[in-house]
């Protein structure tokens, strides 16, 4: 049977976006960091299990170049420990030094289950989850000297995370300094950045020039900024919305997502429509460059046609041999049929056999044709089917000499084409 392949080709047209992404991205703000000290792997190993899309990291520098995540660019807030390393200003204080400290025993958690967590390096946090969870890294209180972004950078390398970053969006990089964001753009062009700040024509007008979205506090977000954000194909990520009201009320305004102190809460809320695993920042992605045209989907259909085909394939003329005078016998020959049918069902017969004849003389008997099987409730290809020959020659029936020979008609016929 002969299989045609047809592949269709069709373009589809593009519609303008309602949101630049069909996602809305639930964000994990420093981690679940109501119920967990903020920035610590209990805060994103808990974010993970409720549902998060990201877990955010804030970045900041020690004395000796090593990036850690921390919010404050101090360490008195949420950091215990000896006063001389675990006080004042981070970028004052060794990793080593830092490393003497618990980010796991101030305010609500003192005393708690998490005195043990430490303030980890980005490293570390890379180090531990690889490529399997989507990141949020914040550039904090960057400073030219610090060089802070060229180090994300090539920790990005480091850990396999760049192109992925850059196509899946399993890295965004945020920041409230545009000079920061400006810096990782010329860079990297392909990374995909987030400006901290103010949702208005005059920053999307700017933000557009390098990022793929602006994160505004959510206070000031309306239904006419993010309108004006996604007709610039530009996502919306408000933070930090933390109750149910306001998690809603940024889900009805179209908002790509948001970050959040409740993951949990903001996974209830999204429901059927939280995207699934950790596949949303691809989808977004996705949907960002459609909505920019540099991502067109066009689907290729494959299938094939089958053109109505009954085939039917005789096998080699049978024979009996000799018939012997005065003996009787029934002599047997066989055969073969060879079906192709694409139909719904296909049966296989033989015409009238009648008698083998030689010239005007006929044997006494009528030949018998069986055949095995004779029909098909199916297509098929190939399938063989047997043909037996049978003649009874009595002992005193006269034979002619010559050669006893009839031509049969096999007819192959469908009721279901
Ligand atoms: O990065 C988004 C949000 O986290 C900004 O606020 O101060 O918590 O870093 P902050
Ligand atoms: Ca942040």
């Amino acid at each position: 049977m002969k299989k045609t392949l047809a592949l269709g080709l069709l373009a589809l047209a593009m519609a303008a976006p309602a949101q630049a992404s069909a996602v809305q991205l639930n964000i994990a703000h420093r981690g679940a960091s109501d119920a967990r000290p903020e920035h610590t792997f209990a805060a994103w190993d808990l974010a993970l299990q409720l549902g998060a899309d990201y877990i955010e990291q804030d970045l900041q520098i020690t004395s000796d170049d090593v990036l850690v995540v921390m919010h404050d660019d101090t360490l008195n807030r949420t950091v215990r420990g000896p006063a001389e390393n675990c006080t004042g200003r981070v970028d004052t204080k060794t990793l080593a030094q830092l490393k003497t400290c618990s980010a796991g025993d101030w305010g609500k958690f003192a005393g708690g289950a998490w005195t043990g967590e430490k303030i980890p390096t980005l490293e570390e946090v890379f180090q531990k989850y690889g490529k399997t969870v989507n990141y949020y890294i914040e550039t904090k209180t960057p400073s030219p000297e610090d060089d802070m972004e060229p180090k994300l950078l090539a920790l990005l390398d480091k850990y396999d995370l760049r192109e992925s970053a850059v196509k899946d969006w399993q890295v965004l990089i945020q920041s409230f300094s545009a000079d920061s964001l400006r810096k990782v753009h010329a860079l990297d062009a392909r990374l995909p950045l987030v400006f901290l700040g103010t949702l208005n024509a005059a920053s999307i007008q700017s933000v557009r020039e390098y990022g793929v979205g602006i994160g505004p506090s959510f206070g000031g977000v309306t239904k006419a900024n993010v309108d004006l954000a996604h007709a610039a194909c530009l996502n919306v990520h408000p933070y930090t919305v933390n109750n149910v009201a306001d998690l809603q009320r940024m889900l009805d305004l179209g908002v790509d997502g948001m970050f959040t102190n409740f993951a949990d809460r903001l996974e209830t809320l999204l429901g059927d429509k939280a995207a699934p695993g950790l596949t949303g920042p691809k989808l977004a992605a996705a949907d960002t460059r459609r909505c920019r045209g540099e991502q067109k989907d066009v689907p290729g259909d494959v299938g094939g046609t089958v053109p109505a085909t009954l085939s039917l394939t005789l096998g080699a003329p049978a024979t009996f041999g000799a018939f012997t005078p005065g003996v009787e016998k029934v002599y047997t020959a066989s055969s073969s049929a060879t079906v192709v049918s694409t139909a719904g069902d296909a049966s296989l017969t033989v015409s009238e056999p009648g008698r083998l004849a030689n010239g005007t003389f006929s044997l006494a008997s009528p030949l018998g044709v069986a055949i095995t099987p004779n029909a098909w409730t199916g297509p098929v290809s190939n399938a063989v089917a047997a043909i037996d020959f049978s003649q009874p020659i009595a002992a005193n029936e006269p034979l002619r000499t010559g050669t006893y020979a009839k031509t049969l008609t096999f007819t192959l016929s469908t009721t279901n084409p």
